[in-house]
C-alpha cells in the first residue's frame, strides 16, 4: 500500500526538478497586493487533497520568490543549498526527529557529534571547544554569549542562572563600530540591554583599534566585560587583529567572542587562513552554515572554549527526560528544546565538499568577489571602495554631471542598483558605508562561475552606459 505522503511527495519533486532546471529572473515579479491576493485564501472548512495543497502553493508563490539560491545572487550575505545538503535537509523532515535528545532521536544526535568535530577541523578550532548547531548566527550568538555571561558573572560570584540579572554586576560589551546588529540583539536578549555595548574606532581598514580597547578596558578593570571581535564584516570583509587584540582582552580577563558568520570560513581555506592569526584564542566562536557552507537555512554554528560555562547556561534537569551519560543530548547544549534533526544537512555539506572541496568553495567564491568588484569598479564613472580581501566588496558609481557632489553620487549609486535589478542579470543589495552609499558585492554561492561573473559585468557595464547617457 501507498503511503498517503507519496503522493504529495512526489509532487513536489516534480515541482523542485521543474524549478531547478528552469532559470528564473533574479528577483521576485509580483507585488505585495498580487502575492497577498493570491497567498491570503480563506481558511478552507473542510480538509484537501493533501497533492492539491502542494500544486496550489506553488502557483501561489509564483511571481514572489527571489532566485537567492542562483548564482547571480549577490545581495546580503546568501548562500544556497549542495545538492546532497539540500536532499538530506528534504529527508530530515520525512524522518521528522525531535534532535533535542540522544533517547528521542540517536542517529540525529551522533551526525551532530559527528558534524561538529568536523566543523571544528575545517575551523581550525581547538578540538575540546564545546558546540551547539542553532538556527544562525544570530542564535550563534546568543548562545556563546550565554556561556559568557555566566562565566564573567561567575567570577563575581553570581549566578546568573539562578539568581538573574536583578543586583548583578554590570556586564559591559566593548566591540567595533563596525559590529553586525545581530550581536545588538543578541545582547538586548540576554537582558544586559543596547547600552551595556561600547562601540570603539576602527582603522582605516575596518578593524578594531587596539589603543581604544587597552583604554576601554582600563577605565573599569574589574568589571565583567565581554570583548566581541569580527571576522569578516559585511560591508569590506574587514578581519579583527586577532593576534594583537585577544591578548590585551586576555590581560584584563574579558571574555572574547568573535562574530565569525562568514568569516570564519576563511580558515578552511590554506590561502586565506593568516586572517585568522590568532583566532583560536577566543573564549567563543559563532558562524554560519547557510551562508558560505551553502546548507539550506536555517543553519548556524556556535563553539565555546569553556565547556563548563556552556552547559552550565544551558542544561536543565526535568524527571520526564531520558538523559543519556555517554551520548550527547543536543539540549544540554542549545537555547531550543524540540528542534529538528539540523545536522543531516551539515553533514551530508560536509562530506559532498570534503576538504578540498571547502576549499575550493571558499577561494572561488573570493575569486568571483574579486573579478566582479575590480571588474565593475573599473568601468567609466565607477569606483572601487575598498580591493576584496575575501568574499566581500563595494563599488560606487559617480554622477556624470556632478561627480564632485556626495548626494549626487549617493542618488546615482541608488539608481544603478535599481536599474541592474530591472535588468534582472544579477541582484545587488546597498549600503551606507562611511558615509557614501555603494553597491555590496557579496559572493557566497557554489554554483557561481565565472561565465556568470563575465555575464553580470557585461550587464552591468550597459546600464551604467545607458543611465551616463540619460540621468
Ligand atoms: C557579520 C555577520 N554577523 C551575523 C550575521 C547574522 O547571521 P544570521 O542571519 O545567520 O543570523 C550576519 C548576516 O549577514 C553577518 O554578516
Amino acid at each position: 500500500m501507498r503511503h498517503p505522503s507519496e503522493e504529495p511527495l512526489s509532487a513536489a519533486l516534480r515541482h523542485a526538478q521543474q524549478y531547478l532546471s528552469t532559470s528564473h529572473p533574479v528577483a521576485a515579479t509580483a507585488t505585495l497586493s498580487e502575492l497577498r491576493a493570491k497567498i491570503h485564501l480563506p481558511l478552507n472548512e473542510e480538509s484537501l487533497d493533501p497533492t492539491q495543497v502542494i500544486d496550489d502553493l506553488v502557483r501561489s508563490v509564483e511571481g514572489g520568490l527571489h532566485d537567492s539560491a542562483g548564482p547571480r545572487f549577490f545581495g546580503w550575505v546568501i548562500g544556497g543549498s549542495l545538492p546532497a545538503a539540500l536532499a538530506a535537509d528534504w529527508l530530515t523532515s520525512v524522518w521528522d526527529q525531535n534532535a533535542a535528545l540522544y533517547a528521542c532521536a540517536p542517529a540525529a544526535a551522533i551526525v551532530e557529534e559527528a558534524s561538529g568535530a568536523w566543523l571544528k577541523q575545517l575551523l581550525r578550532l581547538p578540538s575540546s571547544v564545546s558546540f551547539a548547531l542553532v538556527t544562525g548566527c544570530q542564535m550563534a550568538h546568543v548562545t556563546c554569549l550565554m556561556a559568557a555571561r555566566h562565566a564573567v558573572l561567575a567570577r563575581k560570584q553570581w549566578n546568573v542562572e539562578r539568581d538573574g540579572l536583578t543586583g548583578a554586576p554590570s556586564i559591559r560589551i566593548l566591540t567595533s563600530s563596525e559590529k553586525h546588529g545581530t550581536i545588538v540583539r543578541a545582547v538586548q536578549m540576554l537582558g544586559l540591554g543596547a547600552n551595556s555595548i561600547v562601540a570603539l574606532p576602527v582603522d582605516d581598514h575596518g578593524r578594531l583599534r587596539a589603543d581604544a580597547l587597552e583604554a576601554a578596558l582600563a577605565t573599569s578593570p574589574d568589571q565583567p566585560t565581554i570583548v566581541v571581535l569580527q571576522a569578516g564584516d559585511l560591508n569590506i570583509g574587514a578581519f579583527d587583529d586577532f593576534s594583537s587584540l585577544i591578548p590585551i582582552a586576555k590581560k584584563f580577563g574579558a571574555w572574547v567572542h568573535i562574530d565569525g558568520a562568514f568569516g570564519l570560513w576563511a580558515n578552511a581555506s590554506p590561502k586565506l587562513r593568516h586572517l585568522l592569526n590568532g583566532a583560536e584564542d577566543a573564549d567563543s566562536w559563532s558562524t554560519d552554515g547557510h551562508k558560505w557552507l551553502n546548507v539550506p537555512y536555517d543553519c548556524g554554528y556556535a563553539f565555546v572554549a569553556d565547556r563548563e560555562a556552556h552547559r552550565a547556561s544551558l542544561s536543565y534537569a526535568a524527571s520526564y527526560i531520558t538523559y543519556d551519560d555517554t551520548a550527547r543530548d543536543q539540549v544540554n547544549w542549545n537555547p531550543e528544546w524540540s528542534r529538528r534533526g539540523r545536522g543531516f544537512a551539515t553533514y551530508a555539506a560536509l562530506r559532498q565538499l570534503g576538504v578540498n572541496g571547502v576549499a575550493d568553495l571558499i577561494d572561488r567564491t573570493c575569486d568571483h568577489t574579486r573579478t566582479l568588484v575590480l571588474g565593475m569598479g573599473s568601468l567609466p564613472g565607477a569606483e572601487v571602495l575598498g580591493v576584496p580581501q575575501i568574499n566581500q566588496g563595494l563599488v560606487r558609481f559617480l554622477d556624470p554631471h556632478d561627480p564632485e557632489d556626495p548626494a549626487r553620487n549617493d542618488a546615482f549609486t541608488d539608481r544603478i542598483l535599481a536599474d541592474v535589478l530591472a535588468a534582472g542579470d544579477a541582484f545587488f543589495t546597498g549600503t551606507t558605508w562611511h558615509g557614501q552609499r555603494a553597491m555590496r558585492v557579496s559572493v557566497c554561492n557554489w554554483q557561481t562561475s565565472a561565465a556568470d561573473v563575465e555575464l553580470v559585468i557585461a550587464s552591468v557595464t550597459r546600464t551604467l552606459h545607458a543611465a551616463r547617457l540619460t540621468p
